[in-house]
């Protein structure tokens, strides 16, 4: 072991050394672990963040009012479905009624019930977890308060990038415009703005 140390901290004297010389002209900073992102660069990626949440895959199931949204232009959901006491919706009408536990085969056509692997449902009554109409700054604001946020931490926060209610909008069935922002970079942005602060706009 302790002849395995030496040979390592002899390499590591090697590479700072090599270090010394790369960023002499202008190379990488003298570190293996990543530099902490800036506040600007935490700003830009709540802006990513920000872009997915607003998108209609996800803003329709998280409006100001009670009833669910639809279409890219988040018109308010047919047959005046509600939100319900729990966010399942009205006793006798649940989501799951129609939803599914997948998107129904696309041979169905267009404008069927889209469904995932969870219960379909939106945010309960005394937790909203509005989305529309939300500015920037306020919407950071929330997302990270776990007051408000389905007592979430940002570790909690970070798995529910990987709920299926979230995946769902990369994949929303025949006739629905998936998210363009691909999942992996929502989840990228998501870690450079958790480690630089989780800063948000004023
Ligand atoms: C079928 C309805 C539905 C869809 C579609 C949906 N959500 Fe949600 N969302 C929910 C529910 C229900 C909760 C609360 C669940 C919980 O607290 O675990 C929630 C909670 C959240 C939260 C945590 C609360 C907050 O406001 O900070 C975030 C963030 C979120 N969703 C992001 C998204 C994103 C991003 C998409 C689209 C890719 C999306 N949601 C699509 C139903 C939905
Ligand atoms: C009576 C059947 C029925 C019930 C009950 C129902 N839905 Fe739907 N839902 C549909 C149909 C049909 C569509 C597809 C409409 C279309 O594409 O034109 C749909 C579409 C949606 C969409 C649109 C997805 C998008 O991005 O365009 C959301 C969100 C949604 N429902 C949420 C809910 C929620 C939340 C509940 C429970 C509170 C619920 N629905 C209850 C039938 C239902």
């Amino acid at each position: 072991m302790r002849h395995g140390l030496f040979v390592t901290s002899a390499l590591a004297a090697v590479a700072a050394v090599t270090f010394g010389s790369l960023v002499s002209c202008g190379g990488p900073p003298a570190s293996s672990t990543p530099p902490v992102p800036t506040r600007e660069q935490g700003l830009a990626a709540w802006g990513t963040i920000n872009t997915v949440l607003q998108h209609p895959r996800c803003r329709n199931c998280h409006p100001s009012g009670d009833a669910p949204l639809q279409g890219d232009d988040s018109r308010p959901h047919v047959m005046n479905v509600q939100r319900g006491p729990e966010g399942e919706g009205r006793i006798g009408e649940q989501c799951t009624a129609c939803h599914g536990p997948a998107n129904p085969p696309a041979s169905y056509g267009e404008h069927t019930p889209p469904g995932e692997a969870k219960p379909w449902h939106m945010p309960p009554p005394d937790m909203k977890m509005v989305i529309v109409g939300m500015a920037p700054g306020p919407l950071c604001e929330q997302v990270k308060d776990p007051s408000r946020n389905g007592h979430k931490d940002m570790k909690a926060l970070r798995e529910h990038w990987d709920d299926p209610l979230v995946t769902w909008g990369w994949n929303p069935g025949l006739g629905r415009a998936p998210v363009p922002i691909p999942h992996d970079q929502l989840v990228a942005a998501f870690e450079t703005w958790s480690a630089a602060g989780a800063p948000c706009p004023q």
